[in-house]
């Protein structure tokens, strides 16, 4: 019996319900999944594509009938998917209305630290920050959030959060599913708590050992909602934009479905899986198979672990039309770039991940602790000797090697910037970093529990010519630091 199982006879069993799982037949307060509406910019006669983002308070009715006070980016929660092409220079005008300083980060582009959005990037109330930069990675499914140095948490909970997809003209995205909204869907996944009067509780986000965890979800900000399917075969882009909730991603039914594309970018070929594990900022494309008529829950089952890693819940609801568009099969090959392999003697850099520490040491914006040449492909070693954590790498793309010396399992195959780091394992990863160098601004490297990056759990790397990282000073001007 699975667990799940189990789970559905202990409930039917006990009087009340299960903490945090909803039952299908109580899935009403929902209605139509929200999809948020796609952002390309404007292409200007320069060919630049401009953006203008701005973050901004509202008031997001979650509970029926209730209002609750958000955070978003052009609209009152979370904010619009952007979309750009390889090869297109963006220029973003961000515009902070949130009334305190926050930053935004464009979490899994290659681009110039000083683009990056992280805490060295302050925008103080009422300012704009101008960021520009050249798209050049391949297809992915990435995401922007704030990342003020120890209010991440806060910012994110509160709604500052979105999807940013990139397109290669060179790859097999024509033939996947791509009509958006339609048989490409993205979800972002949050769990949530809420108070009597329908408000986002706020108390727990700053507390516990591993920080917020809720008893709801809400996908696009949607508490319980459904997906009517057309084609017979749908992407989605999963994105767990939690503050630390690990969710296993399947169907309820246990159907199988093909993982096609993780963080950074599309696999060599799809890989035939049955459930998924995400933690918060990974992300992952997949696509499944729906027969007319049918009704089935997209849900999360939990494992045994940490907290952050065992409930259960549904997550969305779908319902597929009688009549189905058949859509082509999926390509049996879906990427020509060849995985990450380090060369011969490549540079090996540990990481001991401790409570709330890397290397035994707690974030400081004045310090570089890693000095990395352009272009280098190098080993880290993630070595966690405590409870569950995870690890993301600004700027790079990587592989994971080994998961406690034995090959990762399928949804780590290809390449990644976030990778779930389970209670007391050893990680190896393949690290690809780019080209941009700057010897005065640096990338960040961090647990993406969002509490623990808050309480300091993140290092600093910068990129530099090659040769001259014995010149790179050490410390870096202090950051002005908002409390
Ligand atoms: Cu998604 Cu350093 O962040
Ligand atoms: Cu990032
Ligand atoms: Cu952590």
């Amino acid at each position: 019996m699975n667990r799940r199982n189990f789970l559905t006879l202990a409930t039917l069993a006990a009087v009340g319900t299960a903490c945090g799982s909803e039952q299908p037949d109580t899935w009403t307060t929902g209605g139509r999944l929200p999809i948020p509406p796609l952002y390309a910019g404007r292409r200007g006669e320069d060919g630049v594509r401009r953006f203008t983002l701005n973050l901004q308070r509202g008031q997001t009715e979650f509970l029926p009938g209730k209002r609750a006070a958000t955070w978003g980016v052009n609209g009152s929660y979370l904010g619009p998917t952007l979309r750009v092409t390889r090869g297109d220079t963006v220029a973003m005008r961000v515009n902070n209305q949130v009334g305190e300083a926050t930053t935004l980060h464009w979490h899994g582009m290659r681009l110039p630290a000083r683009m990056d959005g992280g805490p060295h990037q302050m925008i103080e109330p009422d300012a704009a920050w101008t960021p520009r930069w050249t798209v050049d990675q391949p297809a992915a499914t990435s995401w922007y959030h704030p990342h003020p140095h120890e209010r991440t948490a806060m910012h994110v909970y509160r709604g500052l959060a979105g999807m940013f997809l990139i397109d290669d003209p060179r790859t097999v995205e024509p033939a996947l599913p791509r009509r958006y909204g339609e048989d490409d869907i993205p979800l972002v996944i949050q769990d949530k708590r809420f108070t009597d009067d329908g408000a986002l509780h706020e108390a727990a986000v700053d507390t516990g050992t591993f920080g917020f965890l809720g008893d709801k979800i809400l996908v696009n900000g949607r508490l319980q909602p459904t997906l009517q399917v057309t084609t017979t075969l749908v992407r989605f882009r999963l994105l767990n934009a939690s503050n630390a909730r690990v969710y296993r991603i399947g169907f309820a039914d246990d159907r199988r479905f093909q993982l096609i594309a993780t963080d950074a970018g599309l696999l060599p070929e799809p890989a035939d899986l049955d459930r998924l594990k995400l933690s918060p900022g990974e992300r992952a494309e997949i696509v499944a198979t729906f027969a007319g008529g049918e009704q089935v829950f997209l849900d999360s089952v939990g494992e045994d672990g940490d907290s952050i890693e065992r409930d259960d819940f549904n997550l969305l609801r779908i319902i597929a039309a009688e009549t189905l568009t058949a859509a082509a099969p999926l390509p049996r090959r879906l990427s020509d770039d060849p995985l990450l392999q380090p060369p011969p003697g490549a540079r090996v850099r540990r990481f001991v991940l401790s409570g709330k520490e890397i290397n035994g040491k707690p974030m400081d914006m004045t310090r570089v602790d890693e000095v990395v040449p352009a272009g280098a492909t190098e080993i880290w070693e993630l070595d966690n000797t405590t409870y569950a954590h995870n690890f993301h790498i600004h700027e790079v793309a990587f592989r994971v090697l080994a998961l406690n010396g034995a090959p990762p399992p399928a949804h780590l195959r290809g390449h990644k910037d976030t990778v779930f780091v389970p209670k007391r394992a050893k990680v190896r990863l393949a690290v690809s970093f780019g080209s941009h160098t700057d010897p005065s601004s640096p990338y960040m490297y961090h647990c993406h529990l969002l509490r623990h990056e808050d309480q300091g759990m993140m290092g600093q790397f910068v990129i530099v010519p090659p040769g001259t990282e014995h010149r790179t000073p050490l410390t870096l001007p202090a950051a002005s630091h908002h409390g």
